[in-house]
């Protein structure tokens, strides 16, 4: 369990690359379960995720090589179509392969991801999703026994826009002759990277990004390659770092337009931006003031992954913010941590009532979840004196070289 120790009140300047999105590449390397040949994937972000991922493809008989952000996968000696029960419990975004294995195998086997850190994390949408293509879906003692021999095309209707069970759904129909469509899907970014990476192995996907997706089944993928689109999310915890030390950051490598929720909570609080084809500059020449709501919503609302990191940066701000966690039923954690670093929070169920103050404390922190690990970094950033920020495999899971990129942009701050 590593630490992280940070001395703060350092100014962040200067450039940071990105990297690949984790919620793209996990959703991409269980497409390629769908392909027989050779696939090659560039801008892969090293995580810990991405590493369990490659271990459980290979478990199913895949050939996965990481080389630095490159993935060499091929799948076609997939011999298996059982997601082994400790991988489902240790990574929930295995139950992401379930569609892929089915429309490969027929017929697959998994298990029921455990809750996390931050809700319970059911998969009810996948399965009732799954199952409107005619797939035959039994629960036996934790088990999800899928029998998709007489699986149909047609229309998949999701009651809520769930990311995992549209991306299920979806790579469930790629192989299935006939035209099926997605109604209420997720729209997030990733699930467009995952589209344009499909079709670039020869699918026929259409209208990933909007109120519905449009998949004409196809009788296999071919091989390629494919460049994984930037991490959103990595680019928005930079920018909220640098809003905490009243820096001068750009992050790149990221689309602008993908934070466009995001970049308009921080210029309300005072942040300067600039924005450029592929990167993104923030500086801070006034105040911090407060930002008046931040709501989390399915995209393009606010995106629940930065809550915490806005939560943060909230900290630091003068007057009060409000934020409405509506996503996930238990993101606040990093609440009562914050209040140990001097912060003045109040949590009523998915309400935070946040009022700034002049500068954080250093204090000993523990990381709950991988946002409200990076959440606890930021304030360390800001704190005056020294904070350690405990349990940091959680934030290993979403960031690479998070330390090294911050030390980088000038920031005091060691592992052990
Ligand atoms: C994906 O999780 C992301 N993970 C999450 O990122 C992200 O927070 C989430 O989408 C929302 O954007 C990956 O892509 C690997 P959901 P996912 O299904 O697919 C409920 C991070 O920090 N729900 O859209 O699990 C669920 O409980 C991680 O990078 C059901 O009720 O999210 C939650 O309240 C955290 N039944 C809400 O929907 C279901 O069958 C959104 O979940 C599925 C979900």
């Amino acid at each position: 369990m590593g630490t992280y120790t940070i001395c703060g009140e350092k100014r962040l300047k200067g450039e940071v690359y990105v990297g690949g999105a984790k919620n793209a590449v996990l959703p991409i390397l269980a497409a390629c379960l769908l392909c027989e040949e050779q696939v090659v994937l560039e801008n892969c972000p090293r995580l810990l995720d991405v590493y369990n991922t490659a271990s459980l493809m290979r478990s199913l008989g895949c050939d996965v090589k990481l080389d630095k952000n490159t993935i060499e996968v091929n799948a076609g000696n997939l011999n298996k179509n059982e997601l082994p029960k400790e991988y489902s419990e240790k990574m929930r975004s295995s139950i992401f392969m379930l569609g892929s294995l089915i429309s490969r195998k027929k017929q697959a086997t998994a298990y029921f991801p455990g809750g996390c850190e931050i809700g319970m994390r059911p998969i009810d949408l996948h399965l009732k999703g799954l199952s409107q293509m005619n797939i035959e879906i039994k629960e036996e003692g934790g088990k999800i026994i899928c029998d998709a021999r007489d699986m149909k095309c047609g229309d998949v209707v999701l009651d809520y826009p769930s990311v995992g069970a549209t991306e299920n759904v979806l790579m469930a129909a790629v192989l299935t002759e006939g035209q099926t469509i997605i109604h209420n899907p997720a729209r997030e970014p990733e699930i467009v990277d995952l589209q344009n990476f499909l079709n670039s192995m020869g699918a026929n996907v259409s209208g990933a990004g909007s109120g519905q997706i449009i998949v004409k089944g196809v009788k296999k993928l071919h091989g390629g390659s494919y460049k994984i689109m930037g991490d959103r999310i990595v680019a928005g915890t930079f920018l909220a770092a640098a809003a905490v030390t009243k820096g001068e950051v750009t992050v790149t490598g990221i689309e602008p337009m993908y934070l466009q929720s995001v970049i308009a909570k921080l210029e309300e609080c005072g942040c300067t931006i600039k924005t450029y084809e592929d990167a993104i500059k923030l500086s801070v020449k006034n105040e911090l003031t407060e930002i008046s709501s931040i709501v989390t919503a399915p995209y393009p609302g606010f995106p629940t992954d930065m809550q915490a990191q806005m939560f943060a940066l909230c900290c630091v701000c003068k007057g009060t913010s409000i934020i409405m966690e509506n996503v996930f039923e238990n993101r606040f954690k990093h609440g009562a941590e914050l209040t140990k670093m001097g912060a003045n929070v109040t949590i009523k169920d998915r309400m935070a009532i946040i009022r700034g103050v002049d500068v954080l404390k250093g204090a000993s922190v523990d990381a709950m979840d991988l946002r409200g690990g990076a959440a606890l970094v930021i304030a360390g950033l800001n704190a005056k004196g020294i904070t350690t920020v405990n349990n940091t495999h959680h934030i290993h899971r979403g960031y690479e070289d998070f330390a090294e990129k911050i030390k980088t942009l000038g920031g005091d701050i060691t592992e052990d």
